[in-house]
């Protein structure tokens, strides 16, 4: 898949941006706050997917703008989409279409631009918060299971809703048998989620096995567990409706009583995480910083491979700031890794040895440099390309 096209105005610091990518590397340089991650950010934005920086949408338009416009042309393996979005302060105000045709939120857009975005904080999967880790599962899955992220979202308002209920018991507020209902609705899409997470970490280990090895010149092992706080084994398991969200609800039965005491659900796939190995011991204890880097590396590249052969469209890769945090080996293998796919790097000055289309960004404008050294006919793009 290649974005053909790209335009914003308004989000954020960016103005009047009009680029046409590579089909390959492209590298948007600049020196700091110039707008780099505002401009992957926003092309991110049009996956779809919830900001990588946590950015609430009327946060997206510029200090004292109205409307941030954003629009992009793709082409994928079977035709020329176009995306367009105009997003408001005021939500009511929003604009936004997939191929001409209306969507109420951003998330609509969701399936489309398939992107992998990969930020300095990626480098903490394996060993930072569990949260990461969950959030990370959750994304992958989405994006070849578009209908997954409603579930997920319908999860987390029954978890809020158990929550603010198991607050009012304890308090004598409600009766305890007011939480029936809620613990039938957590324990089958519990049950749910947790098939469809072991099953895409199961498929991680695979991808992410191979190119840790590979990482690590064949001298140390890796792998993934999925670890549940529902169930015991997952394997070969797919009665979510039945078995499985019976023995989720006897589970949240059987926790109720502490769940009162401490106002929260202790168990639950909300609570699920990763484990991450190297040479059998857990990363996030054991591992050193490099092999935590190229473990999260190889997680990272691994989601792009799946996403790519379970929807048969090579992602577009987002790699912000990345690059420079890493050292030269590491580097030379994802980009080797990622031959064939539509790359975005943003880098400080100077740009460095990246081949590739290049953007300087100033002050939230692109400036092609690129195009102005053929217009000299001093090299051509081939050449650098
Ligand atoms: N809503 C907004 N309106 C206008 N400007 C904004 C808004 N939100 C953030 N900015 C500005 O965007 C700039 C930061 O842009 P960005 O993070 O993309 O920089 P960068 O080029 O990636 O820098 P670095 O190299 O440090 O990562 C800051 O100057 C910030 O004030
Ligand atoms: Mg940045």
């Amino acid at each position: 898949m290649t974005i053909t096209n790209f335009t914003v105005d308004g989000f954020k610091n960016l103005k009047n941006i009009n680029i046409s990518p590579a089909e390959g590397v492209n590298v948007i340089h600049g020196r700091n706050a110039q707008g780099k991650t505002n401009l992957i950010e926003a092309i991110w934005i049009l996956s779809g997917a919830k900001s990588f920086r946590g950015t609430k949408e009327r946060d997206m338009v510029a200090f004292g703008g109205e409307f941030a416009r954003l629009g992009l042309t793709l082409i994928d393996s079977e035709r020329e989409q176009k995306i367009e979005a105009v997003i408001s302060k005021n939500p009511r105000e929003r604009k936004i279409t997939l191929n001409g045709v209306k969507q109420r939120y951003l998330s609509g857009l969701f399936g489309a631009l398939k992107c992998v975005v990969f930020t300095p904080e990626d480098l903490e999967l394996s060993k930072g918060s569990p949260d990461n880790r969950r959030d990370f599962i959750d994304l992958c899955v989405s994006q070849i299971k578009p209908a997954y992220s409603r579930t997920v979202l319908k999860y987390e308002n029954v978890l809020l809703q158990r929550n603010t209920l198991l607050k009012n018991i304890s308090q004598g507020v409600s009766p305890a048998s007011d939480l029936d209902v809620w613990d039938e609705q957590m324990a089958r899409l519990g049950a749910y989620i947790s098939v469809l997470k072991y099953q895409y970490t199961k498929k991680l280990n695979i991808f992410a096995k191979k190119l840790y090895e590979e990482i690590s010149g064949g001298a140390e092992s890796f792998g993934l567990k999925y670890c549940s706080t529902v169930y015991e084994n997952l394997e070969g398991r797919e009665d979510w409706s039945g078995e499985m969200a019976g023995e989720y609800l006897s589970l949240l039965k059987k926790n109720r009583v502490e769940d009162i005491r401490l106002g929260f659900t202790l168990i639950g796939v909300h609570r699920d995480d990763v484990g991450v190995y190297i040479n059998g011991s857990a990363a996030k204890d054991f591992g050193s910083q490099g092999q935590n880097r190229s473990a999260a590396l190889s997680m990272k590249l691994a989601q792009a491979y799946i996403l790519s052969e379970e929807t048969g469209e090579m992602p577009v890769i987002l790699l912000d700031d990345v690059l420079s945090e890493l050292d030269k080996s590491r580097r030379e293998f994802i980009i080797n890794k990622l031959g064939g796919m539509q790359i975005f790097i943003t880098c400080c000055e100077p740009a460095g040895k990246l081949k590739g289309r290049r953007f300087e960004m100033k002050n939230g404008e692109t400036f092609n440099k690129t195009r102005v050294k053929k217009s000299k006919n001093e090299k051509i793009e081939e050449q650098i390309e």
